[in-house]
This record gives structure tokens, sequence and C-alpha cells, in this order.
């Protein structure tokens, strides 16, 4: 191990797919740390310009880590992160932190255990457009939170699902790989969420996982959501579309993804529009509503990820998605997809107890 203070933070890459080569990349471009080996059956050993190993226990055995990222398909992230953790290394783990709730325990156990030093990516946590928007929300500038409503709608490739076999298998589906994202941003910017009834449908493509899913919220603070995420079906909307996080979508510029509706104001996110009325004069719904940008400096959210993550290899900074947390959300996309199974709204806090605890819901 490296002296952190001074050199580069030496990292392995776990997993060197779609999403482990875009962290390799911003590995790259940030000169605080180094890429220092990956990981993955099926990597040519010349790839990367580091030693490469076939699993990430090789790669532990050999290789002088400080931090692993860890991009392998869904349900290895448990088992991986806890053979990490106990090797010693700060581990960024991908989204969903698990495959379902039970196992993220598990993992939330192991990172009390070892006392390990583990994020969750849920990236979007770190684009300034979402410390904005918290700030917003939290300190009333549209009034009380009434009401969210948001979409994620992308139609991705028929090859995305052929080509990977754990992309149509049960792990996957819309909501553990896009839906886990919006829920999770949902609970950092509204607060904790009581109540799902969700509908899900594999109409389109046919496969054995969801590929749409259509969610309702209740959030403890009284305010009432709803969420619709598709991979079928062709849309503008979605955080991938609006912001430039992942080149890989269109970008247009101005796009929303969120709409925050509170008793004084409204506000749509990413773009940080802020729609209000005059405060001089008492305002309702036949006033003239005025449209302004809240500011934040242009920077993406996963080179902050980066750099927030280095931090918390050094011992500087506590996780901004712990696993406790990220563990949060995925018992909300689970209690989701339960109320879809069995027709009925779903208590989210009687969910985690009882899978938790092994009661009957
Ligand atoms: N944060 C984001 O926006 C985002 C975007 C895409 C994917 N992801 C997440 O990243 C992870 C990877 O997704 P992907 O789309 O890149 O998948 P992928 O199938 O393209 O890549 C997974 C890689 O893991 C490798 N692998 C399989 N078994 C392994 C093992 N035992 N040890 C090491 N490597 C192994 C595979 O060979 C493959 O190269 C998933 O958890 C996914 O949810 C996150």
């Amino acid at each position: 191990m490296n002296n952190l203070e001074t050199a580069p933070v030496r990292v392995g890459v776990i997993g060197v797919g779609f999403m482990g080569r875009q962290h390799v990349d911003f590995i790259r471009a940030n000169p605080d740390a180094e890429l220092a080996a990956v990981a993955d059956p099926v990597a040519a050993s010349d790839a990367f310009a580091c030693p490469t190993y076939p699993d990430a226990g090789a790669m532990l055995e050999s290789a002088d880590l400080d931090a692993v990222i860890i991009a392998n398909p869904n349900a290895l992230h448990v088992d991986t992160a806890i053979e990490c953790l106990t090797a010693g290394v700060a581990v960024l783990l991908e989204k969903p932190v698990a495959v379902d709730y039970a196992e993220a325990l598990r993992l939330v156990d192991a990172v009390d255990r070892l006392h390990g030093r583990l994020l969750v990516g849920h990236h979007r946590r770190h684009h300034p457009a979402v410390a904005r928007a918290r700030a917003a929300i939290g300190a009333g500038e549209i009034g009380p939170l009434v009401a969210v409503s948001g979409l994620w709608s992308a139609r991705k490739e028929d090859a995305y699902f052929t080509d990977t076999p754990w992309h149509r298998q049960r792990g996957a589906g819309v909501m553990l790989i896009n839906l886990v994202h919006d829920l999770d941003l949902l609970r950092h910017l509204c607060g904790e969420v009581t109540e799902v009834h969700a509908m899900v449908s594999s109409h389109t493509r046919n496969l054995d996982v969801e590929d749409t899913a259509s969610v309702n919220l209740r959030f403890d603070n009284g305010a009432v959501g709803s969420f619709l995420a598709s991979d079928a079906g062709v849309s503008p909307w979605g955080w991938d579309q609006s912001t430039e996080d992942t080149l890989e979508f269109p970008f247009l510029p101005d796009g929303s993804a969120y709409q925050f509706v509170g008793t004084r104001g409204a506000l749509s996110v990413p773009n940080l529009a802020k729609y209000s009325y005059d405060p001089s004069v008492s305002a309702d719904w036949h006033s003239p509503l005025s449209r302004s940008y809240l500011q934040v400096p242009p920077a993406g959210s996963f080179h902050r990820q980066l750099a927030h993550f280095l931090e918390v290899v050094r011992g500087n900074a506590a996780p901004l998605v712990s696993a406790a947390d990220a563990a949060g959300t995925l018992a909300l996309v689970e209690a989701a997809a339960l109320s879809a199974q069995r027709g009925v709204t779903v208590d989210v806090a009687r969910f985690r107890v009882s899978r938790s605890g092994d009661l009957p819901l």
C-alpha cells in the first residue's frame, strides 16, 4: 500500500465491460489515481497497459492495491465486495449494491464488522445539480413539497440483451439496472418512502425481466410521487439524456428527468429550472409564473464520484452513499417488485423488517 497522502491511489478495476472501461478512463484522467490492475475473465492481457488477472482473488493476491472499483455483473457484487474488504482495500461498488435486500444487509454487516471503506456507485448524487436541488427543496425554496414526477426511458439496443446473458436474467431488468438510480435520487432529494405501489411489464421485449415499470410513491414528509422507467421505449426524458454524464446518450440541453412541485413554486432537475410567482403579491394559479435557473458550476458526476472515492480511500471523508443507504434504496426497489407481483400497496418500513427479521409481510 502507498503513502496515501503523497502518492496516487493505486486502484484495481474488477469487471471491464461497458461500465468498467469507463471507470478505467476516469482513473486515467485523475492525476491522484493510478490504474494498477484489472481483473476480468475475458480481458486481453495487453489491453489496459497494466497487469491483468482472471478474477478478483488473483488480483488481490498479486497486485499491491489501495482500492478497487467493482463493475462486474450484479449477482457477484456482494461476494466480490466482501472479498476485497477482507483483503483490506477500499471499495467503490457499482449499483445495485446487491440483487436483493437480504444480500445487501449481508454487505452492510461485513462493512461494519471489517470497518470497511465502501462507496456505492449511485454517481448521480455527486452531480452539482443534485446538491443544489437538495438544498433548494430542503430550504423550502419552492415551499413544502406536494408531489414529484419523473421519467427515465431510453430504447436499449437488442444486442444489449442478446450478447450479454446476465442483462436478461433475474438480477437485471430496468428496475435493478436503471430505476434503482432514480429511486435512490428521489430518496436523497425527498426523504424516505413509506409506501409504494407498482405495475411492471415485459410486454415489449418479452424477456424474463421487466422492460417497463410504473411506480407510485408516498414519502414520509407527506408528498406523493410517480416514476416511469423503460428500457424499451424511445424518449428524450431521463437523467442520462439531460446530463453529459454518459456520452453514449444523446445530450438534450435543458432536459428534465424530475419535476418537484411545492406550494410556492416548482423545480425541474437536472436543468434546475425554477418556476415561481412574484413573492411580493399574493399568488395563485391565475398569477403570472416566471422561470429562472438555479446556478451550479458545470461538472460531471463520475469524475466527482472518483474524487470523492479517493478521499474515502484516504480516510478523509465518509462515503456519500454508504452500503446501508444503498440497501435502503434496494429495499424500495424490491418492495416495488413485490407490489407489482401481488398487486398491492407495500408498506416499505414493514417490508424492511419482514426481510431483515424474516417475519411475514
Ligand atoms: N453507474 C452506472 O450508470 C452504470 C451504468 C452501466 C452499468 N452499471 C453497473 O456496472 C456493472 C457492470 O455492468 P456492465 O453493463 O458494464 O456489464 P458488462 O456485462 O458489460 O460487464 C461486466 C464485466 O464483468 C466481467 N466479469 C464477469 N464475471 C467476472 C468475475 N467473476 N470477475 C471479474 N469480472 C467479471 C465480464 O467479463 C464483463 O467484462 C453492473 O453492476 C451495472 O449495474 C452502472
